[in-house]
């Protein structure tokens, strides 16, 4: 399992570089509104640094309604002023830059806000008009086309067809205020390559791509309803009417144009929810640089179903040249430290939908196998992508049905529960205001117990989760010599590797300990669980076999491997 870059302009930055998630509403609130801000991500440059991350992913902070937490983006350049300026976003990037740090921000393309000024236009000038082709406009079915052209449903549980005022309707894969862009209009392809180099003249080192597997679409004559649209054998693969078509890839040929205009070209990362075969798709020479593989962050806590997704994605690796991507928290999902930590019958969505009540949530066996989890993930080669709080350790908080934000939630009349309970504001302080969020609230409550989490308590903590981490990262980068590594047959219930350079990473998923291999150790995720060459329960430990390379270690984590 070799991955080797197909070229030497593919051996960029990203490949092997751990890039952390900031969702800004949440992160930290430098103006006292409840609302974090840049103002607040410049305060907390530090803690980036202290941390040791290679980049900074900055979800969306445009002008928008908020209906889908800024997935609704009113304006592709310029930045949404309870969030800061262009030039408060001109002083990050140099103040990321300063440290070694690189900025990749979220690009969304398969739709607008409905208060874009282009659907605006569209909206004004009317059916048939060059306006209206930049989204997708049909006229209804029925006498008066009173019924939607198809009776397809949106992500977010609404129907994915909504009226306007002249009687026709436009389309929307998530909710009414996200109309998706015609992307077979040539105006449209324009438009977003302007994008692209707006923020590439302001020092962006590259974009994260929304719903990557969307964009271009089928819509002929006769549309298929919506269980034809479900039914994946009654589509040619690469030809679904919505979804991961193959043509979506003539938009990212030309953007990598306009990455390859920057030295080093700007990279770009797919979000697409799509199979591990047709990631390969999205990461090909001419196309986008990296997809996220979800693969990890669906898998149960179980040796064999890891072992499965790390092989799996270095076959994908072997295939395409692009590193694998590590994943195991993010705005979308449950945190990995209550989803681990779920004890009896039923998953995240069972606990979400019962409120908390079953499965029962074990936070000290949730906590264990995140810090297990997140260390196997940061020794394996590839790029691992951090979200905002989980180097603290943060449970999912379990935010009132009526203090919701999410659309999911509202839009599918609490069917699902959705997803603010990462969202919650980030506690800096053990006390005081929003746990030093901000000077003000908080834009989603926070626990009473999130003191307990907070980033000052931790630092001074040598066992804490950011403690963990921060020694994690600075390993890593001295450990890490090559891309490659060597699933070791370590029994059943294990996980283990080897990178070159005698590097070893060693999981126990099993309820017994097991036998450690021979090397040092020189990071372990609980050190309690390392005891005469045996490796306890829900840990993982990094070990080295090389002396020199153990020396180099102990200098880094100060000779503690806790
Ligand atoms: C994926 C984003 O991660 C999610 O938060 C958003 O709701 C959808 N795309 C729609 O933009």
């Amino acid at each position: 399992m070799t991955v080797t870059p197909s070229s030497p302009a593919r051996a960029a930055w990203w490949r092997q570089a751990v890039v952390y998630q900031v969702y800004p509403r949440s992160f930290a609130d430098g103006n006292g509104d409840g609302v974090g801000d840049f103002a607040g991500i410049l305060g907390r440059i530090g803690h980036l640094e202290a941390l040791g991350v290679d980049a900074v992913w900055i979800s969306p902070f445009y002008p928008s309604a908020l209906v889908d937490g800024g997935y609704d983006v009113d304006d592709y350049t310029d930045i949404d002023p309870r969030i800061g300026t262009l030039e408060q976003f001109d002083l990050l990037v140099h103040g990321l830059h300063e440290r070694g740090i690189r900025l990749i921000i979220d690009l969304v393309p398969n739709h607008s806000s409905n208060r874009h000024a282009r659907f605006q236009a569209a909206l004004a000038a009317g059916p048939g008009s060059p306006e209206r082709d930049w989204y997708v406009f049909r006229d209804g079915r029925g006498e008066h086309g009173e019924l939607p052209p198809a009776d397809w449903r949106s992500l977010m549980g609404e129907p994915a067809w909504t009226r306007v005022p002249d009687g026709q309707w436009y389309l929307h894969l998530f909710t009414s205020e996200q109309p998706d862009f015609n992307w077979s209009n040539p105006a449209v392809r324009d438009f977003f390559t302007q994008v692209l180099r707006f923020w590439g003249d302001r020092g962006v080192d590259g974009f994260r791509v929304d719903v990557a597997n969307g964009l271009t679409k089928r819509l002929d004559a006769d549309l298929p309803n919506q269980e034809q649209l479900d039914d994946a054998s009654a589509h040619a693969v690469g030809d679904h009417p919505l979804w991961d078509r193959d043509d979506v890839q003539s938009v990212y040929r030309q953007w990598r144009r306009v990455f390859d205009e920057y030295d080093p070209p700007l990279m770009a990362v797919a979000e697409a929810w799509v199979s591990a075969d047709r990631r390969l798709r999205y990461t090909a020479p001419g196309s986008l640089d990296q997809a996220f593989g979800f693969d990890l962050l669906r898998a149960p806590w179980d040796a064999s179903a890891f072992r499965r997704v790390i092989a799996e994605s270095y076959d994908l690796a072997d295939r395409s040249g692009a590193p694998p991507t590590w994943v195991l928290s993010s705005h979308d999902v449950v945190r990995h430290a209550t989803r681990y930590g779920l004890v009896g019958a039923g998953d995240e969505n069972d606990w979400l939908r019962s409120r908390g009540a079953q499965p029962i949530e074990d936070r000290e066996v949730g906590l264990r196998r995140a810090r297990a989890a997140t260390l196997l993930a940061l020794a394996l080669p590839g790029s691992a992508y951090l979200y905002q709080g989980e180097e603290l350790g943060l449970p999912e908080v379990m935010v009132p049905d009526d203090q919701r934000q999410d659309p999911v939630f509202w839009r599918k009349d609490g069917l699902e529960v959705g997803r603010d309970g990462c969202r919650v504001p980030l506690p800096w302080t053990t006390d005081g205001t929003s746990f030093g969020f901000g000077a003000g609230g908080a834009h989603l409550p926070q626990p009473s117990w999130f003191g307990e989490y907070a980033v000052d308590g931790q630092e001074r903590d040598p066992a804490s989760t950011l403690t963990l981490y921060r020694r994690a990262l600075r390993l890593r980068r001295v450990l890490q010599v090559a891309e490659s590594m060597r699933l070791l047959d370590l029994g059943n219930g294990v996980v283990g590797f080897e990178r070159p350079g005698g590097w070893i990473s060693v999981t126990n998923f099993d309820e017994a300990p097991v036998p450690l291999p021979r090397g040092e150790v020189v990071l372990a995720s609980d050190a309690e669980a390392v005891r005469a060459g045996l490796l306890g329960p829900n840990a993982t430990v990094w070990l080295t076999q090389n002396g020199v390379q153990a020396a180099a270690a102990s200098r880094v984590v100060g000779g503690d491997p806790s």
